[in-house]
């Protein structure tokens, strides 16, 4: 199983306002997006088998007027039963388990890459070493707070830089290989 991380963060890290506001993503006022450019999303999305999401991120995409994921497996993940709506039961489920027991489940089912979104999500299944690969678009913007793509670690995880693509419209999109875990994370004693 290969899980990978597609997502955009503000230059200072954040993959959201505080609200949970994406505004800043999806409509740049400073960087103008060419139509045509998907950045290498659809690329990257028909590798998937099935996508990996918190139940932050589906409270969000469920708004969307369009839904982005055709008929790909949706799992959301919470502690609370998620209620799906009925025209997304067919492709929609939610689960409650760890990242290590929703691999282990998904696996079963012959599912070989999964896309994983959500902070929060997307920390759980770090720290368990369970992304092996992460695309991360950087756009040209400072939002000063909001929600982090990445948290506190129980040990160091070292990378490897892939390839870096600047665009236009100044995003800069790095991929990066989850190489494994570092020594523990000192506390500075
Ligand atoms: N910039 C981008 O490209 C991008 C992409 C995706 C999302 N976003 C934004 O990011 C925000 C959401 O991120 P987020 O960090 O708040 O959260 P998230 O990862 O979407 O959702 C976190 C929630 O998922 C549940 N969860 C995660 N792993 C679980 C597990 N193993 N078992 C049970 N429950 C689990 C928990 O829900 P419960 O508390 O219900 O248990 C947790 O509170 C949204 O505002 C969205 O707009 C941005």
């Amino acid at each position: 199983m290969k899980a990978t991380v597609y997502i955009g963060t503000s230059l200072d890290g954040f993959i959201a306002r505080e609200d949970g506001g994406i505004d800043w993503l999806v409509d740049p006022p400073d960087s103008p997006q060419d139509p045509e450019e998907d950045f290498g999303f659809a690329e990257f999305f028909e590798t998937v088998d099935a996508l990996v999401m918190g139940r932050n991120t589906f409270d969000l995409v469920r708004t969307f007027d369009v839904w982005a994921y055709g008929d790909k497996p949706v799992i959301v993940l919470s502690s609370r039963e998620v209620e799906i709506p009925e025209e997304r039961k067919n492709t929609v489920e939610w689960m409650n388990a760890s990242p290590s027991e929703v691999v282990r489940r998904l696996e079963k089912r012959g599912i070989r890459h999964i896309y994983v979104d959500g902070g929060d999500t997307i920390q759980r299944f770090l720290a368990e070493g369970l992304i092996q690969r992460m695309i991360i678009t950087r756009l040209p913007i400072l939002i000063g707070r909001g929600i982090p793509l990445f948290g506190p670690v129980p040990h160091d995880i070292r990378l490897r830089h892939v390839e870096t693509k600047v665009f236009p419209n100044g995003f800069v999109k790095s991929e990066y290989e989850v190489l494994g875990n570092g020594s523990a994370v000192s506390d500075g004693a």
